[in-house]
């Protein structure tokens, strides 16, 4: 993959030769692996130019709007297939044929459940605490559980671990939901699917047990498949730096979870309903725009932007037709917040500073009013996301783990005191 060469000439010394990289695929890539001998490091904070990594799983051409998972455009999977078979093709590298797929579901129907003694952990957070709290506690717990299948290095391990991470995801998630509203948590159940399953934990009762709308059990899917996976953001970068110590899995997710709360990245969808819940009508939009430009304003247009994509995030498309689909089916007709939204994004995009920085509507523009006409409340938003990214993590994870890798420890440049002398408490001033 190195037969380019770049040359960097550095003033007083001698030229160094750095091979370059060549993907699929995409930009080629500086392999600066051997600079530091040269005793200079490069400089990057934020890793706006920097690959972290070789992988094989997603592909997204930020310019053209792309997204691959395995070579397969997102929009087919989103239309043609479902999350658990995307689940498949993100951990193993190809569709499974019919036989693989239902030995894949049915052995992820059969870890769903989780350990009993799991439900005391929860008794421990206030019942008001932000799910994204007792997610990073509980899914963190897991590992104080599953001591069968820690052995990073033993490639079974590392497949049990995916599969009960994958299969556990929802089942935690909808008991994190019961136990914020007080009411009993739903045991799984196998005669569903994975969206229904979901659906039936955190909206049905001991008490009924109400069928499961296959419009919004699709809806749910495809919101799941949206999700999976998206190359080396945040918190896949983060899943990637703590696997890279040799951390267990659960421990790993747990820190992925942390990193997608932040309201720069998974934290977004649940900023994008306060946001327009704040600008509250369509007659707001100029002056919340303004607030968006203005340096000295923190506000930032959530749900808009997007440091890859620089034209439309091509699963916000496929997260607006599905919002209209599902209002429709439900018979919500003009949802304010959905005409709210549609009028901000038409404003947005034609307005001068938006276009001129390439900022468009991103995943989770759109999302949240999906959820909430769902039943699933703004809070439990980023949560979702997280069980749906769960599988992308952990397949980064894995193909980390199968190959030679090294611990993540970047360096820095440095400008703080250079040495100086102790000074005794009665000698400072
Ligand atoms: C996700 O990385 C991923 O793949 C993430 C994700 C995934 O699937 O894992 O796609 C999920 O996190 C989507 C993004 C969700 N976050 C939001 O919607 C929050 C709002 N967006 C911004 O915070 C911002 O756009 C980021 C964080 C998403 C991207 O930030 P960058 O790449 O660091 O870009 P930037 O901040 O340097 O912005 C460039 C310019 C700046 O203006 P100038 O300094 O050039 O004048 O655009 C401006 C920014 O101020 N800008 C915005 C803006 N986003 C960028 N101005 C107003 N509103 C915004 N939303």
């Amino acid at each position: 993959m190195a037969d380019k060469k770049a040359q960097l000439i550095i003033e007083g010394a001698a030229p160094v030769e750095l091979p370059i990289l060549t993907g699929s695929v995409g930009p080629d890539v500086v392999d600066v692996r051997t600079l530091t001998a040269s005793g200079v490091f490069t400089f990057d904070p934020g890793f706006m130019s920097t690959a972290s990594c070789e992988s094989k799983i997603t592909y997204i051409d930020g310019d053209q709007g792309v997204l691959l998972h395995r070579g397969y455009p997102i929009e087919q999977l989103a239309e043609k297939s479902d999350y658990l078979e995307t689940c498949y093709l993100l951990l193993n590298g190809e569709l499974p044929n019919a036989e693989q797929k239902a030995k894949f579901v049915s052995t992820v129907k059969n870890h769903t459940m989780v350990h009993e003694q799991l439900k005391t952990f929860f008794n421990g957070f206030r019942r008001d605490a932000h799910p994204m709290a007792v997610m990073c506690g509980v899914v963190g717990a897991l590992s104080a559980f599953y001591h069968d299948s820690l052995d990073i290095n033993n490639p079974q391990h590392r497949e049990i671990s995916a599969i009960r991470l994958v299969a556990k995801m929802p089942t935690l998630a909808a008991m994190v939901y019961k136990y914020s509203i007080g009411q009993p948590m739903m045991y799984p159940r196998n005669d569903l699917s994975y969206a229904e399953n979901f659906l039936h934990m955190m909206f049905n009762t001991p008490c009924e047990i109400k069928p499961i709308s296959p419009v919004l059990a699709r809806a749910m899917d495809r919101i799941f498949i949206l999700h999976a996976d998206h190359e080396q953001n945040a918190s896949t970068s983060t899943v990637r730096l703590a696997g890279s110590s040799g951390a267990n899995p659960f421990a790993c997710i747990a820190a992925g979870i942390a990193a997608l709360w932040g309201p720069a990245h998974g934290g977004a969808n649940e900023a994008v309903l306060a946001m327009l819940d704040e600008i509250g009508d369509v007659s707001n939009i100029d002056k919340y725009l303004a607030k968006a430009k203005d340096k000295n304003d923190p506000f930032k247009l959530m749900g808009f932007g997007h440091r890859v994509y620089k034209n439309f995030d091509p699963r916000a498309k496929v997260m607006k037709q599905t919002c209209d689909e599902v209002l429709a089916e439900l018979g919500v007709k003009d949802d304010p917040q959905l005409q709210l939204a549609m009028k901000l994004d038409e404003i947005a995009r034609n307005d001068p500073y938006f276009k001129e920085r390439n900022l468009y509507p991103n995943v989770d523009f759109y999302s949240g009013i999906i959820l909430k006409a769902i039943g699933i409340p703004t809070s439990m938003f980023t949560v979702i996301f997280a069980l749906a990214r769960t599988v992308g993590w952990i397949s980064h994870w894995k193909e980390m783990l199968s190959s030679p890798y090294k611990i993540g420890r970047p360096r820095q440049l440095y400008t703080g005191a250079t040495q100086r002398d102790m000074v005794e408490l009665d000698q400072r001033k």
